[in-house]
């Protein structure tokens, strides 16, 4: 059986991946801070017959982190999948945040991308396949405080990664959603709800847009129709009119 190993196991777009990739027939690494919510998605998963392993770690924790990497690099237990889904986001602007959350922001969404990352690829490109989907976001395009940074990085991260692997069956993605229904906007304190309905996606439209645009050899993956043409439109408008918009 392949194996997957998924950060952000608990909940969300993470959770999401994992149940899909147990319905496909991988066995499960579940790596979150919540040990005992891990527990309980491993648990979950029993219904797909497929083997379970669960890593409690704190990705903005060197040591724990430290451990996740020599579980990704471990030759006698290959990982065939990688999916960076663990994240969250500061609602407050850049001014009135407490720059240890931004450290741990950054700790996470690029320090963690890197270093997984950089344990995955090595036993990818020796066995000749494998797939690291790591999950950004919308936000990466719109240049606006430190989360939209850090999404721009993954996204850029992930791109600079496609020439290097060329002919080395292993596929790297950055998956960007938009607005997605998780818990992610109730942990950060984001007041969501005069946004639309029409505004929000799925999980398991995530997840099936990601898959898709694997299968189509598509590096940066925007699911939903409310946002592909994103990417193009803030290439094409200059700064000052994005900032505008945006305002
Ligand atoms: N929801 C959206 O609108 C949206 C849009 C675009 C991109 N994204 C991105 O999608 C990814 C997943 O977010 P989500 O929407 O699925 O949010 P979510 O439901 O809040 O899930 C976040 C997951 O990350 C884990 N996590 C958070 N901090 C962690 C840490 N320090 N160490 C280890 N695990 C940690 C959480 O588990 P524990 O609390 O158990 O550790 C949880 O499993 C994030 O990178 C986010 O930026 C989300």
């Amino acid at each position: 059986m392949p194996t997957a190993l998924v950060t952000g196991a608990t909940s969300g777009i993470g959770w999401a991946y994992a149940r899909r990739l147990a319905h496909q027939g991988f066995d499960l690494v579940l790596v979150a801070r919540d040990g005992p919510r891990l527990e309980g998605r491993a648990e979950e998963l029993a219904v797909y017959g497929v083997g379970t392993e669960v890593l409690v770690a704190d990705l903005a924790d060197r040591e724990q982190l430290r451990s996740v990497e020599v579980r990704l690099s471990d030759p006698a237990r290959p990982v065939d999948w990688l999916v960076s889904g663990a994240g969250f986001g500061l609602a407050t602007p850049f001014g009135e945040t407490d720059v240890r959350d931004e450290e741990r922001l950054l700790d996470v969404l690029v320090r963690a991308v890197v270093v997984l990352t950089k344990a995955a690829l090595p036993g990818m490109v020796e066995r000749g396949g494998g797939t690291v989907v790591t999950v950004s976001s919308v936000a990466g395009f719109l240049r606006r405080g430190t989360y939209s940074a850090a999404k721009a990085y993954a996204t850029a991260f992930t791109e600079g990664l496609v020439e290097e692997l060329r002919g080395t069956g292993v596929r790297v993605q950055a998956l960007c959603p938009g607005l997605t229904r998780t818990e992610f906007h109730a942990r950060s304190g984001d007041d969501v709800d005069r946004i639309p309905g029409w505004v929000w996606l799925d999980v398991d439209q995530v997840v099936e847009g990601s898959l898709r645009d694997l299968g189509r050899g598509r590096v940066v993956s925007v699911p939903g129709w409310q946002y592909a043409a994103l990417p193009a439109f803030t290439r094409a408008v200059p700064p000052s009119l994005l900032r505008r918009i945006r305002r």
